[in-house]
């Protein structure tokens, strides 16, 4: 009897052993479901877990951040192992680097260097690294090269430029039949993106980004002032009051169906609109974010996403395995080519095939490698409060509840009072 128990309980390991000899398990990674993300991660961690004998479960979260987040906060609060590799916003280390282990404990360093040095800065909290940068972003213009040749017009370089193009060339289009014709999109609901797309026109216009790199609450000014002030013009002149429910794949939809001149947005979108099924293939221009002005700069604001492993984690080895296959060079890209997500890996922006693919990561190298980064590290743990009263405050501002001044003003106190005595 002894023995037959022992011989089930053998058998049963031996059920879960791998091709190297290590325990087999089920790694579970939560990933983005914008645009191509959610089949792209999933063709990576299925072909790690093909190789290794282990398996995945990917789990789609939502489009949103600022959802994507609060899910996140309530299972990691709970301690939870369901989810061992996190897809983390470049914005969360400060907020959620406690459930995260360190991977300079299990990654080689040569690994790790690898990366853009201010990713893997951005992602140490405390001397820990908390993720492993996998893909980034910066905000950008897209536009319809077709229209702008038929109306003899130059990619915008300021935001009044913009404005006026995307008007003409909108009341053309709609003279000429297509009424659906609109000058912009972007992404002007009440979430993160917002504040994305809200801080790329205020810092553009000189006006700084919320919260200096000092912690001095920036925000109440002249500048900020009169960007919000055009922006809002915008609403139901060349972007229909419906923008102000956008979000990234809102957005993606209208310009993709050939109906917006102009579109903000991050870099995935040029793949899905030159694929060979999209009414716009082809007609697709790519240019930096514009100036506020002839003297402002031109403002793109950085994005991007990490993977981090759960402290809570019953298998951390093996997801550490998961996100090293995930941020390797092949799998970024992989990604690139497939997917236009923007490795975090410098040598790849020399890669034939990528630039071959995606031209524009070598012709806006620089709007990259200089995006203008949100104010997370400043504010650490506090950030998405910060983030949430601006587009709040900006939302108000688009919807015109409030004038662009007030509102700034508004904002300015209550951030005031969400940090020790205004500043951080
Ligand atoms: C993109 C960016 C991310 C940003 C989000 C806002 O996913 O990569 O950093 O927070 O958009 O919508």
């Amino acid at each position: 009897m002894r023995n037959w128990l022992n011989g089930v309980a053998l058998l049963g390991a031996a059920l879960t052993i791998t091709a190297s000899g290590a325990q087999a398990a089920t790694i579970s990674i939560s990933c983005g479901a914008v645009g191509l993300e959610l089949q792209l991660c999933q063709e990576g961690a299925e072909a790690w877990a093909e190789a290794t004998g282990n398996q995945v479960n990917v789990i789609s979260t939502p489009n949103s951040a600022t959802e994507r987040l609060a899910l996140y906060q309530q299972i990691l609060a709970a301690n939870s192992a369901d989810i061992d590799v996190f897809q983390i916003d470049v914005i969360w280390p400060g907020i959620l680097a406690n459930h995260f282990i360190d991977l300079t404990e299990h990654v080689d360093q040569d690994a790790i260097d690898q990366h853009f040095e201010a990713i893997v800065q951005n992602n140490t909290v405390d001397d820990r690294l908390v993720a492993m940068p996998w893909f980034t972003d910066a905000g950008i213009l897209y536009y319809r090269t077709d229209l702008l040749e038929k109306y003899g017009k130059e990619p915008p370089t300021t935001w009044q430029e913009l404005t006026e193009v995307a008007r003409e060339i909108q009341e053309g289009e709609r003279a000429e039949g297509n009424d659906r014709m609109l000058g912009f999109v972007f992404q002007a609901k009440a979430y993160e993106g917002l504040t994305c797309d809200a801080l790329e026109w205020i810092d553009s216009f000189g006006g700084g980004t919320i919260v200096d790199g000092e912690g001095a609450i920036t925000i109440n000014n002249e500048n900020a002032v009169e960007a919000l002030e055009l922006a809002a013009s915008w609403i139901g002149d060349i972007a229909p009051e419906g923008v102000l429910n956008y979000a990234e794949e809102e957005s993606r939809g209208v310009f993709q169906s050939g109906n917006a001149v102009f579109m903000r947005n991050w870099p995935y979108a040029w793949a899905l609109g030159n694929a060979p099924d999209s009414p716009i293939t082809g007609k697709i221009g790519v240019s930096q974010l514009p100036k506020g002005g002839e003297d402002g700069k031109p403002t793109g604001v950085l994005g991007g996403w990490q993977l981090a492993v759960s402290k809570y984690s019953q298998n951390a080895e093996l997801a550490v395995d998961l996100v090293r296959h995930l941020t390797s060079p092949d799998e970024q890209k992989r990604r690139a080519i497939e997917g236009s997500y923007n490795p975090t890996i410098a040598a790849l922006y020399q890669d034939e095939e990528v630039l071959e693919a995606t031209p524009f990561f070598g012709e806006l190298y620089d709007t990259f490698t200089n995006a203008v980064a949100r104010p997370s590290r400043v504010t650490g743990e506090k950030y998405n409060q910060v983030s949430s009263e601006f587009f709040n405050a900006v939302h108000s501002v688009l919807s015109d509840k409030t004038d662009a001044a007030s509102s700034l003003e508004a904002l300015e106190g209550r951030l005031d009072r969400l940090s020790r005595g205004g500043r951080w």
